[in-house]
């Protein structure tokens, strides 16, 4: 009782705090947008992303620092693993919890020197890594990292031979450079790279040198940008969305000459918006001969329990929306795969650019 009273309290606090931020030129904006996108399955959508205090966290346990007793406080609160065994590859030390009921486990300070137990995030974040599928020994690029959840993500299902971790933007760049610090120890740091590059250089830099490449795209992501607290500035962001996609495409680009043949790439985004997720990468597909679609239909259902998905998707795509009680996302997950091509496509290709 005095723990339901203690969360509706909480609940309201939060309610009468954060209702007053909605940008309301935003939700205009996305009202029209995502009606006309994502017909009658927005206006729940749209419930759910303007209501923070239903919004729900998990915590990805770091296996480089396990916390006695963590678990079984998490299983007393209500939390449950998120990923069931119905993912084979995942290792066993890969753990993520969730619950229904929404509010947050609280934060870890950063300390220099000490090792986090978890990581706080939208469970729906993990699904690119786990759709990019990473074996030990890969080389792995991860086109632009900060803060870093994916890249800590990424160490917790396996170890790469070589990963370098991406991030343009100089203050965001120290950020990731601090979220790996927090939470991946020593040895396993001599592996990693940080470099403050434009994405879309690294594929002319490094072409064909990775197994792997994770682009979670710069992109007009939806939750934030509804909380906006400059309406003005929330303006210009919307005029300016259309250039997200032609720097999307350009990252996307990138990725693919710095993939091997044979290597694979996932797209994310935390949007919904159509131009920037199904249409970058149809263009992609059919402006890239050696760029096929990878079916991660597989995967979507062995997580159908605990995400929603918009249904109607292509078999190499899945966009998750966020509903009561599995309030994920949005999340976009693209997957793709360079191929090899034999001396004679190869020469038939360049006949026909
Ligand atoms: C969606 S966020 C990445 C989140 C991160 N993957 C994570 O899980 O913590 C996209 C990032 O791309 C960065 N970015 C923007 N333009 C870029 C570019 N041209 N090259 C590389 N990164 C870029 C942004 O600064 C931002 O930090």
């Amino acid at each position: 009782m005095e723990e339901y009273l203690l969360t509706s309290r909480l609940e309201k606090k939060t309610k009468g705090k954060l209702q007053k931020q909605i940008c309301q030129v935003v939700l205009d904006h996305f009202e029209k947008q995502y009606t006309a996108e994502l017909g009658d399955a927005w206006s729940s959508v749209r419930d759910v992303l303007t209501s923070p205090w239903c919004w729900q966290h998990a915590l990805l346990l770091n296996r480089f620092s396990p916390s006695p007793g963590l678990e079984s406080s998490l299983a007393e609160q209500g939390y449950h693993p998120a990923f069931p065994a119905a993912l084979p590859y995942l290792p066993a030390a890969f753990r993520c919890y969730s619950r229904t009921a929404p509010g947050r486990f609280p934060a870890q300070k950063h300390q220099p020197g000490r090792l986090k137990g978890y990581y706080l995030l939208n469970a729906a974040s993990l699904l690119p890594v786990l759709a990019l599928e990473v074996r030990d020994g890969e080389d792995v690029l991860d086109l632009c990292a900060a803060p870093g959840g994916k890249s800590v993500a990424i160490l917790q299902c396996a170890c790469p031979g070589h990963f370098h971790c991406n991030e343009y933007d100089d203050m965001r760049s120290r950020w990731l450079e601090q979220t790996i610090e927090s939470f991946i120890p020593d040895p396993l740091v001599n592996l990693i790279t940080v470099s403050k590059l434009d994405g879309r250089q690294i594929g002319d830099l490094q072409p064909e040198f990775y197994d792997k490449v994770l682009v979670d795209a710069p992109c007009s992501n939806d939750r934030s940008w509804l909380f906006s607290a400059d309406p003005q500035q929330a303006v210009l962001r919307l005029m300016q969305r259309k250039e997200l996609s032609s720097l999307q495409f350009q990252l996307l680009r990138s990725a693919v000459k710095a993939l091997r043949p044979g290597g694979s790439l996932v797209y994310s985004t935390c949007t919904l918006s159509r131009a920037e997720n199904s249409d970058v990468i149809k263009l992609l597909l059919s402006s890239c001969s050696n760029v096929m679609p990878v079916d991660i239909s597989g995967m979507a259902r062995a997580v159908s329990q605990e995400f929603a998905f918009l249904s109607g998707t292509q078999q190499h795509e899945l966009l998750v929306l966020p509903e009561k009680g599995r309030a994920w996302g949005p999340m976009y997950v693209a997957k793709l795969k360079k191929v090899q091509m034999s001396s004679d496509q190869h020469q038939l290709f360049f006949l026909l650019i």
